[in-house]
């Protein structure tokens, strides 16, 4: 079965979050997700589902606003995969799918906070090397810059709901 990837619809909404549900051990990203919807972070576009051809969703990766130092960039967060899906390289699809949607919307720079060892193959590298710091051990962020010129710098101040996890 093959898996394809595009821009989640509204009616997407409460499959993605069935999704999270399974995906993690509990809430907290489901809600997250509900919540950044509400928020002013949000970027119609950017957040992207994988389905299975029956049309279920079965992954999902979403970029959302952040303000980096004085600049904008984005965030990924978060990224899931249903868990029988997972290891079938769906994660790898979906976080490839949604930097190219970035890199067309003309997006400069990409901030993802989590185990760097998944996050280096799509081309992230240790935050510091691009000035970049936020409220995390700096170990666990990454960031890949999407353009050469205007690239932001500075401490990430993440969307309202982050806070709320
Ligand atoms: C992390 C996740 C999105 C990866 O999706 P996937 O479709 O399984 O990933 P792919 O098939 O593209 O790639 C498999 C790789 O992911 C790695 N991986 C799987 N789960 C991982 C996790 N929780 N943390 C780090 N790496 C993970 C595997 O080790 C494998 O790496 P390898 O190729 O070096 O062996 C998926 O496993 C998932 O939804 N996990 C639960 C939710 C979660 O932890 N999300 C990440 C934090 S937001």
């Amino acid at each position: 079965m093959t898996v394809t990837t595009r821009a989640e619809l509204p009616e997407d909404a409460p499959a993605t979050r069935r999704l999270h549900m399974a995906a993690f051990p509990g809430p907290d990203e489901a809600d997250l997700v509900d919540a950044l919807r509400r928020d002013p972070a949000w970027l119609p576009g950017l957040s992207v589902v994988a389905v299975e051809e029956s049309g279920l969703v079965v992954g999902h990766a979403l970029l959302t606003r952040l303000q980096i130092g004085e600049g904008w960039g984005l965030a990924l967060a978060p990224v899931a995969v249903a868990p029988e899906w997972q290891r079938k390289g769906v994660g790898a699809q979906l976080v490839r799918a949604a930097l190219a949607a970035a890199e067309a919307a003309g997006e400069r720079l990409v901030v993802v906070v989590g185990d760097q060892h998944y996050y280096a193959r799509f081309g992230f590298t240790p935050a510091f090397e691009h000035g970049i710091t936020a409220d995390f051990p700096p170990e666990y962020i990454g960031a890949l810059a999407l353009a050469r010129d205007d690239v932001p710098r500075g401490h990430c101040r993440y969307p309202e709901p982050f806070g709320a996890v």
